[in-house]
C-alpha cells in the first residue's frame, strides 16, 4: 500500500497516515472487514518507523474505523463511520482537454452510426447487420476452454515474460508452413505475429509512411485502415473499384501523378464489397506497383472464408520482387478476442517492423498465441472453419435470395463468393443515408456509404454484413431495405419532378 507522505507538512506523519486511511475507509475503497497491512510491513513500504504506523492504527481504532484482533491483525470496521462525504475530489473548473488534442487525434465513430442506433425502434426487434464479425453464438467456447486449461498446465516463466516482438515461435512456424502450402513462401520472407491485423496495419504505416505522404486504397474502403491512415496524417487517395478491385487505369494515373508510398488493398472478399481480384488483375496491379516502385499491403483478413469455387491466388503468390506485405488474422475465421494476426514480409522490412512493434507495446501476448497454436495443432481451427463456412454460406444465400425478391429494379448488389459482407449499389446521386435511415427506423441496421470514405462523404451504396444474423432475419431485413429504397427513390424522383425547369442554354 503506497500512502503519500509529506515530510515538509506541519502535520505529524502518524496523523497523515491516519487521515489517508480514514478517507479510504469512508470512501469504501477499503472495504468492511478488509485486513490492513501489518504495521512493520506498511512502515517499510512507506519509509516511516513501525511505531508511527502503530500510532496511526491506534488513532483509527479510537475513531471506530478499525479493530485489532490480537495475533490476527488490524481490520476495517464501519462502526465509527459518519455519513460518507462526496466520492470525488472537487475541482475548481474542468480542464478543457479539447484544446489540447492534436489535430490527428482519433475522433468518435462516424456520427451517422450513432444516428442509426438512435433511429431504431427502442422496443421492437432490431436486425443488426452492421458488423462483419464471426457470430458469437458459433464461437468454439468449449474447445477454447479445454485448450486454454491444457496450455495453463504447461505454462512456464518464459510465457510470463515480455513476449518476443516476433511472437511465439511455434505459431510462427505453423503460419510459415501454412503460407508455404498456399504458395506464398518467399525464401527471404519472415512472419511476425501481431495483436490483430489492425495492429499490423498500424505498424506498417508507421514504418513506411511519413505525415503528408500518399496512401492509395479502394473506394469504398475498410474503415479501420482509414482511421490508421488518418492518425498517421497520411493523404489518402481512394480509387474507384470495379467488380474485382481497384481499377488499373485509375491506379496508373495516381501512381504517375503522386509520390505514392503504399498501396493498401484487400484482394479477396474485400470489406465492404466482398469483391475478389482475379489473377490477371493481380498481375496488372503488381506490375504497376513494380514499375513505380511502390510497396503493396495486401490485407488477407477474410481470405479463408470461401464458400464456393476454387481458391484464388493472393497477390503475394505473384510477388517476384518482394514488394508485397501480406497480412492475416484469426479474427474472422475463429474469433477476434485473443487478438492474434500476422504479417509476412521480406526479412529486411520485417526486422524494422518488429522494432516498431516493440516500441508500440513491447511484445506479444504469448499466452494467447499459445492457445491459438494448440487449437491449430489439435485440428480445432480447421474443424471450426468447416462448420462456420457452411453457416455463413447459408446466410449469404438467404440474403441474396431476399435481395433478389425485394430490392427495386435500379438497385444492384455484389455476390461475394466468401467473406462476411456485400455491397448494395444505388443509383448515382441517391446517396445511402436516406434509405439507411429509413431502414433503421424500421429496425434494420446496415452500414451507410459514409463510413467507407476517408472524409465521411456519403457514397451511392451501403454494406450489409450477413455473418451474425439468422436466415429468416436476413430475408426480413431485405424486405425492409427494399421498402426503404423504394420510398427513397420515389421521394427523390418527386423532388426532381418538382424542381423548376430552367431553359437549357
Ligand atoms: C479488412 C479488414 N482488415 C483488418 C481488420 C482487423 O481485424 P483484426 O485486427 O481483428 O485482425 C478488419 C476487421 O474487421 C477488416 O475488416
Amino acid at each position: 500500500m503506497l500512502i503519500p507522505i509529506d515530510r515538509q507538512a506541519g502535520t505529524p506523519l502518524h496523523r497523515q497516515i491516519h487521515e489517508h486511511l480514514a478517507q479510504l475507509i469512508r470512501r469504501e475503497i477499503l472495504a468492511d472487514g478488509e485486513r490492513l497491512p501489518a504495521a512493520r510491513q506498511l512502515a517499510s513500504e512507506i519509509g516511516v518507523t513501525r511505531s508511527t504506523v502503530s500510532q496511526a492504527y491506534d488513532g483509527l481504532q479510537a475513531e471506530g474505523l478499525v479493530r485489532t484482533a490480537v495475533g490476527a491483525g488490524t481490520f476495517v470496521t464501519r462502526t465509527g463511520l459518519a455519513p460518507a462525504p462526496p466520492h470525488r475530489i472537487a475541482r475548481r473548473a474542468a480542464f478543457d482537454w479539447e484544446r489540447f488534442l492534436a489535430d490527428h487525434a482519433p475522433t468518435t465513430e462516424d456520427a451517422s452510426l450513432g444516428e442509426l442506433f438512435a433511429a431504431a425502434p427502442p422496443e421492437g426487434p432490431v436486425i443488426n447487420l452492421l458488423r462483419p464479425i464471426p457470430d458469437p453464438a458459433l464461437a468454439p467456447v468449449a474447445e477454447v476452454r479445454r485448450t486454454a486449461r491444457a496450455v495453463l498446465q504447461l505454462l512456464d516463466a518464459d510465457a510470463l515474460d515480455y513476449g518476443s516482438p516476433w511472437g511465439y515461435e511455434p505459431l510462427r512456424e505453423v503460419l510459415g508452413r501454412q503460407l508455404a502450402t498456399e504458395g506464398m513462401d518467399r525464401t527471404d520472407d519472415a512472419t511476425l505475429l501481431v495483436n490483430g491485423s489492425q495492429q499490423g496495419i498500424d505498424i506498417i504505416v508507421r514504418t513506411l509512411v511519413a505525415p503528408g505522404e500518399v496512401i492509395v486504397t479502394e473506394r469504398p474502403a475498410y474503415k479501420g485502415a482509414l482511421r490508421v491512415f488518418q492518425a498517421a496524417r497520411a493523404q489518402v487517395r481512394c480509387l474507384p473499384m470495379d467488380e474485382e478491385s481497384l481499377e488499373t487505369a485509375a491506379l496508373e494515373r495516381t501512381l504517375r501523378q503522386d509520390n505514392v508510398r503504399l498501396i493498401y488493398v484487400t484482394p479477396t472478399f474485400h470489406n465492404p464489397t466482398g469483391a475478389t481480384m482475379g489473377p490477371t488483375r493481380a498481375r496488372a496491379i503488381l506490375e504497376l506497383a513494380r514499375r513505380h516502385g511502390v510497396p503493396i499491403l495486401e490485407d488477407g483478413c477474410f481470405r479463408n472464408l470461401r464458400y464456393e469455387g476454387t481458391p484464388v491466388p493472393a497477390l503475394k503468390n505473384f510477388d517476384d520482387e518482394g514488394l508485397v506485405i501480406h497480412l492475416g488474422t484469426f479474427s474472422k475465421t475463429l474469433f477476434p478476442g485473443l487478438r492474434v494476426g500476422w504479417i509476412a514480409a521480406p526479412q529486411q522490412l520485417a526486422q524494422r517492423l518488429s522494432l516498431a512493434r516493440h516500441d508500440m507495446d513491447l511484445g506479444s501476448v504469448t499466452l494467447a498465441q499459445m492457445v491459438i497454436c494448440r487449437l491449430h495443432e489439435q485440428g480445432e481451427i480447421a474443424r471450426h472453419l468447416e462448420r462456420v463456412r457452411a453457416v455463413y454460406r447459408a446466410r449469404r444465400d438467404a440474403l441474396l435470395d431476399g435481395l433478389e425478391r425485394h430490392l427495386p429494379e435500379p438497385v444492384q448488389w455484389t455476390r461475394p463468393a466468401g467473406g462476411m459482407s456485400l455491397w448494395v449499389r444505388l443509383p448515382e446521386g441517391l446517396g445511402s443515408l436516406g434509405a439507411v435511415r429509413r431502414a433503421a427506423g424500421r429496425g434494420v441496421l446496415v452500414a451507410p456509404g459514409s463510413i467507407f470514405d476517408p472524409a465521411g462523404h456519403d457514397l451511392d451504396g451501403f454494406r450489409i454484413a450477413f455473418s451474425t444474423a439468422e436466415a429468416p432475419d436476413l430475408v426480413r431485413a431485405a424486405a425492409i431495405l427494399g421498402k426503404a429504397l423504394r420510398e427513397e427513390i420515389d421521394n427523390r424522383q418527386s423532388h426532381v419532378a418538382a424542381a423548376p425547369r430552367l431553359p437549357v442554354v
